[in-house]
């Protein structure tokens, strides 16, 4: 590791594997407690990312592949055919728990792939421990690279604005458009970051405002409801994203809100960019396929535990939206950038990528 990973997104893990069990931060704890909660088995951790214990698309994956390796060692099963059997039960609990992040069935798939080339019961679940392990090793490495390639994008001086978090806490470590600003920042530009508050959850003022602060980087968080006001008067010169999902046509699904940012920087001629993994990609669905997350009212009706609405008010809480192609002006991933059209170089990015 070098000098720069030594802060939050290193230091401190998201998620992590240690002695059988895994580790995660409570994120429904921060900013006001810094808690470690730890599991052994496998439904307390499709608990944790039902409940926003863990979030952000990367971290639900790798918490879905440490999920299905406390599976395996939860397991009696006394052959391979029933191990496999265990997996799979598992495997639909912890793939049932959030729609929308592809980042879920990605790491879910990795997982049963490699236990089905255990020729035996102990060596399944080796495989299975150790492939979880290599994942979430991987995720950090992929961030820093995305980092790299996203940086070249940033100017010094420039003032970035961001939605939701797709910081350290999104993933297992530095993030995807957090891991750009701080490539940025550690390539020796001078910028500043726009967080929006993000509701219903506060991803935005909670999560991001959060690490960003601890880093030492300068963020000035806003109301979700400001950002037209920021952009007409000229503080924002570009918006990095996360995603959830990213089509093949280039539609991003990623935190309700990011729809009106794009199209509000699309007005004001600001750049628009989305970092993500190849793991967020899916090359099969169209945009008509993919099931958007509903979630309780509560988180609506109220602002943690003061209610601000009506009783039985009705209500209607997406998690996630869609941002057309035409918004966004490059995606970053760990092996380059793609600009529009987007079904052409989405499609070379992945034929060069098999
Ligand atoms: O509901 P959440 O907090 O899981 O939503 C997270 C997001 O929308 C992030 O922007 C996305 O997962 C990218 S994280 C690198």
């Amino acid at each position: 590791m070098t000098e720069q990973t030594t802060k939050i997104h290193s230091s401190l893990k998201t998620i992590e594997w240690k002695d059988n069990k895994v580790i995660m931060i409570d994120q429904t704890k921060l900013p006001n407690a810094l808690v470690f909660v730890e599991f052994t088995d496998y439904n307390q951790v499709a608990e944790a990312i039902r409940t926003l214990v863990v979030r952000g698309a990367p971290a639900i994956g790798v918490s879905g592949a440490f999920g299905l390796a406390l599976a395996a060692l939860q397991s009696t099963a006394p052959t391979k055919d029933e191990l496999l059997s265990d997996l799979e039960k598992a495997r639909k609990i912890l793939f049932d728990t959030r729609p929308t992040a592809v980042n879920l069935k990605w790491g879910l798939e990795k997982i049963m792939e490699a236990a089905k080339k255990g020729a035996e019961v102990s060596q399944i679940k080796e495989l299975v421990v150790n492939t979880a392990k290599k994942m979430a090793d991987e995720d950090i490495q992929i961030n820093m690279t995305m980092g790299k390639y996203g940086s070249e994008l940033f100017d010094n001086n420039d003032t970035i604005m961001t939605h939701c978090n797709a910081g350290a806490l999104a993933t297992v470590a530095y993030g995807t458009a957090l891991g750009v600003i701080r490539a940025t920042k550690d390539g020796g530009k001078n910028i500043k970051v726009i967080a929006t508050e993000t509701r219903p959850v506060q991803q935005g003022s909670r999560l991001t405002a959060f690490e960003l602060k601890h880093d030492g980087i300068d963020v000035s968080l806003i109301p979700d409801t400001a950002v037209g006001y920021v952009m007409a008067q000229g503080l924002v010169n570009k918006v990095i994203v996360g995603a959830d999902r990213i089509l093949r046509t280039g539609h991003v699904f990623n935190k309700i809100g990011t729809y009106q940012v794009a199209t509000m920087a699309k007005r004001h001629g600001i750049p628009f960019y989305v970092a993500a993994p190849l793991s967020t990609f899916d090359m099969d669905s169209n945009p008509e396929d993919v099931v958007i997350e509903q979630r309780k009212a509560s988180e609506v009706t109220g602002i943690g535990d003061k209610k601000t609405a009506p009783d039985d008010i009705k209500v209607i809480n997406p998690a996630f939206d869609m941002t057309l192609p035409e918004l966004i002006s490059g995606i970053i991933t760990e092996k380059g950038i793609v600009k529009p059209p987007y079904e052409e170089s989405i499609k070379k990015l992945f034929e060069a990528n098999k």
